[in-house]
């Protein structure tokens, strides 16, 4: 369905102008209990309320100016407002502005029978207008204190416009390139997914919600939504426990541990369930095995999507199927506010389900200190201090440098050289100051990235010449709509390649839009897309000194180039600053540090290709002895880039790997130590990965799983002693007994600088 703006009903507008004119502080109209503990506070509200108020507070209505899921009705303001004034409304989302925020709480707070303030739900999925690279990117940095600090950034924006929730972090393991979202997640490792999802949910929250930069955070989406088949965003999802608890819950599970108050459900149905009224998921494994006490919002009309999913017969069953299911909030489906009242009625849904809904909400609320302050989020001054000021544009410059990964460099043609080059830069997205913001860029303002031309010509040394040589994308590139790629349009190229002909370097931008990944934005081809291929080939043949700056929100098949081009720099679209990065790592004012999060294939039928995938009876890797492997007979196994591959503008290099045991039991550790040398000339940084395998157990495992990394810095010939502990945690995985336990065995251990680069040794664990 194509999705468009819709702009809000006069009236709604017109009311809201003149309540926000206003300016005063109001208290909720009655005085709740300012007993001591949160579950006092929270029952002196419950004991106050009506059903009909109780269920308001699970009611999720979007605030008409920007959507972000299929268009709702025409003529549905009227009645949000309406029930906005009745108290049946707990939170609204995509509400932009304190102005905004602060004349709908004003309704909430002064206009309702018992003014529960309003939670303000919004997508700051990597930064609100100050842009940080996609998390996909931010994951290659592999560093947990950046990836932090870009969604405290993001935290301290959002909350200075008056927001005090983000949809975000989205902690789908996701191992196909083809669905448009993998570049909202941290790629394919369960491991790396977790201690980022930690990382985002404590830079979101902090450590106390009532303060003025921190917003709740949202682990989404509970499960199993980057598998969906074919890699067809919102389609079906069919996968069995051992992926489910060792792959997909690990990273929803830490997120929970480290304290993530709010969970999104998803799309998706999971083996033959739909996600929203999965009881399985949301009541027994979140809130059951997990003891999770915050709330479960649906996604976007997901209750609702029920009915399509073949899982209920209308909007009044969905309804009754989420809330037993566990799924607390009900986003744009009008669903529970609807129906809950009858369904509690007639005996369908207990009383008691409500009221634990409710109280989850209530619970957040109180900690976010809205019941001690509704307004706490809305100053109009500081929001024009805080929002794009100089701090975020440092961090999120910073933040986007150690996201770049170097794939290739070969002649040395990179760094580049300061002075007395003819650069000759080629590509649409080279001269494109939005599509680097990516498609999670609802607040951001058109334009407002620096693009990679602007960032090359701070360096005065040189001179530059630009030249497009092909769109990438035709049609409107808003953020709502679907960017086509120019598939035909090659009327530049003749330009392009006179250009290049006398250049001493060519620097070629090129891949994805930012409206070609993200939500609802698949492929079934992930070349560089339309033309560009021919454009790349088309300059080399006149100049092979070329340098491709990859720009893109997925992994991308580009073997030819990786054959054939001599130096490669993975830039993601790396956000508001994403030009300054990528010219201060081509210049080497900054040596790449950065790692894949995930596997780039050859070809998109190996799809889905990931590191830590299962042996099988038959095993190959490259070439088979005979047909009878499993193999294709048109293409190799193995990528062309693997998971935690990485250069720098120096070289490292591993040896000495040691283990102080070879045998460990659960009360003991082995240490294992390698030694890390810098053999370049330059000081770089270097993460050096550790994995195991576990060789025979009671469910079948995988090849090579990370289950540590460091982050060094070394000058040249530097080196050090890198030192892992590996204990009974460090083998847990899901048996076939049904839970969480390390079994005896023959393990191997490898370290290295990357999936496939490694050094290895053996040990054995004995429990006893
Ligand atoms: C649908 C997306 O799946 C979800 O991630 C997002 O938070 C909601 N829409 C709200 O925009």
């Amino acid at each position: 369905m194509k999705m468009k703006f819709i702009k809000p009903i006069s009236f709604f507008v017109a009311t809201l102008v003149v309540i926000s004119c206003s300016q005063k502080i109001v208290q909720p109209r009655v005085a709740f209990a300012q007993k001591t503990t949160l579950e006092s506070r929270v029952d002196s509200v419950m004991k106050l309320m009506t059903l009909e108020e109780k269920i308001g507070q699970l009611n999720q209505y979007n605030g008409f100016w920007e959507i972000t899921g299929p268009s709702p009705k025409e003529g549905q303001a009227a009645k949000k407002y309406d029930d906005l004034k009745k108290g049946l409304v707990g939170s609204m989302l995509n509400v932009k502005g304190v102005k905004d925020v602060k004349a709908l709480q004003k309704i909430a707070v002064e206009e309702t029978r018992l003014g529960i303030p309003l939670l303000f739900g919004f997508d700051v999925i990597h930064g609100y207008k100050t842009i940080s690279p996609i998390p996909l990117a931010e994951a290659a940095s592999w560093d947990l204190v950046a990836i932090k600090k870009s969604a405290e950034i993001a935290a301290e924006e959002a909350a200075a416009v008056g927001l005090n929730w983000t949809f975000a972090p989205m902690v789908d393991v996701a191992r196909d390139a083809r669905w448009g979202r993998v570049m909202e997640g941290s790629g394919e490792d369960p491991y790396l997914g977790s201690l980022i999802a930690v990382a985002r949910v404590q830079g979101f929250q902090g450590t106390d919600l009532k303060a003025r930069n921190t917003i709740l955070a949202c682990a989404k989406h509970f499960a199993g939504y980057a598998f969906a088949e074919s890699g067809r965003d919102y389609n079906t999802v069919d996968v069995g426990e051992s992926t489910l608890q060792n792959i997909i819950f690990p990273p929803f599970k830490a997120a929970a541990d480290a304290g993530v108050r709010t969970f999104m459900n998803s799309f998706n149905e999971l083996n033959g369930i739909p996600a929203t009224g999965n009881s399985y998921l949301q009541r027994q494994i979140l809130k059951g095995d997990w003891g999770f006490d915050g709330f479960v919002v649906s996604d976007w009309g997901s209750i609702n999507e029920m009915i399509a999913h073949g899982y209920a017969k209308d909007s009044k069953q969905a309804a009754e199927i989420a809330i037993n299911a566990g799924s607390d909030m009900d986003m744009e489906s009008s669903a529970y506010v609807e129906y809950l009242a009858t369904l509690v009625k007639e005996g369908k849904v207990k009383e008691a389900t409500i009221d634990d809904a409710a109280r989850r909400i209530l619970r957040v609320k109180f900690e976010l200190g809205l019941f001690d302050n509704p307004y706490l989020y809305c100053d109009e001054n500081y929001e024009r201090e805080t929002v794009g000021k100089a701090a975020f544009q440092e961090g999120v410059l910073d933040i986007a440098k150690k996201s770049i990964v170097l794939l290739k460099n070969e002649k040395e043609l990179l760094p580049l050289k300061k002075s007395g080059q003819k650069i000759v830069v080629i590509g649409a997205l080279a001269n494109d100051k939005t599509s680097p913001l990516g498609s999670w860029r609802i607040a951001a303002d058109d334009n407002s990235a620096v693009s990679l031309l602007e960032g090359l010509k701070k360096y005065e040394g040189n001179q530059i010449t630009y030249v497009k040589g092909a769109d990438v994308a035709v049609g409107r590139t808003e953020f709502v709509w679907e960017t086509k790629i120019n598939t035909t349009d090659k009327s530049g190229f003749a330009e392009a390649i006179t250009a290049a002909k006398g250049a001493d370097v060519v620097i070629m931008s090129l891949g994805e839009h930012g409206l070609q990944s993200g939500e609802g934005r698949s492929r079934t081809e992930i070349g560089l897309p339309g033309v560009q291929q021919e454009l790349l080939e088309a300059v080399y043949m006149v100049n092979k000194n070329v340098v491709l700056v990859l720009n893109n929100g997925r992994p991308l098949t580009i073997p030819w180039a990786a054959d054939n081009i001599p130096a490669i720099i993975e830039g993601w679209q790396l956000g508001t600053q994403s030009g300054n990065a990528i010219a201060q790592v081509l210049y080497g004012d900054y040596n790449p540090s950065g790692k894949l999060p995930m596997t780039f294939p050859r070809n998109v039928g190996q799809l889905p290709l990931y590191y830590n995938y299962k042996n099988t009876g038959r095993p190959v890797m490259n070439e088979p002895e005979s047909v009878f492997w499993s193999h294709y007979i048109d293409e190799k196994n193995t990528p062309v880039y693997p998971f935690g591959y990485g250069l720098s503008y120096t070289k490292f290099e591993y040896s000495n790997l040691k283990l102080s045991s070879n045998t460990f039991n659960a009360e003991s550790e082995i240490e294992v130590s390698v030694n890390v040398k810098n053999i370049g000339k330059y000081s770089g940084k270097e993460v050096v990965q550790l994995y195991i395998r576990d060789l025979i157990a009671s469910v079948t495992r995988p090849v090579k799983e990370l289950k540590g990394f460091e982050m060094i810095e070394l000058q040249p010939n530097e080196e050090k002693e890198v030192v892992f502990k590996i204990n009974k945690k460090t083998i847990e995985f899901f048996t076939a007994n049904g839970k969480w336990e390390s079994e005896d065995g023959d393990f191997k251990v490898f370290v290295g600088s990357s999936s496939a680069d490694t050094l290895e040794k053996d040990f054995t664990y004995l429990n006893n």
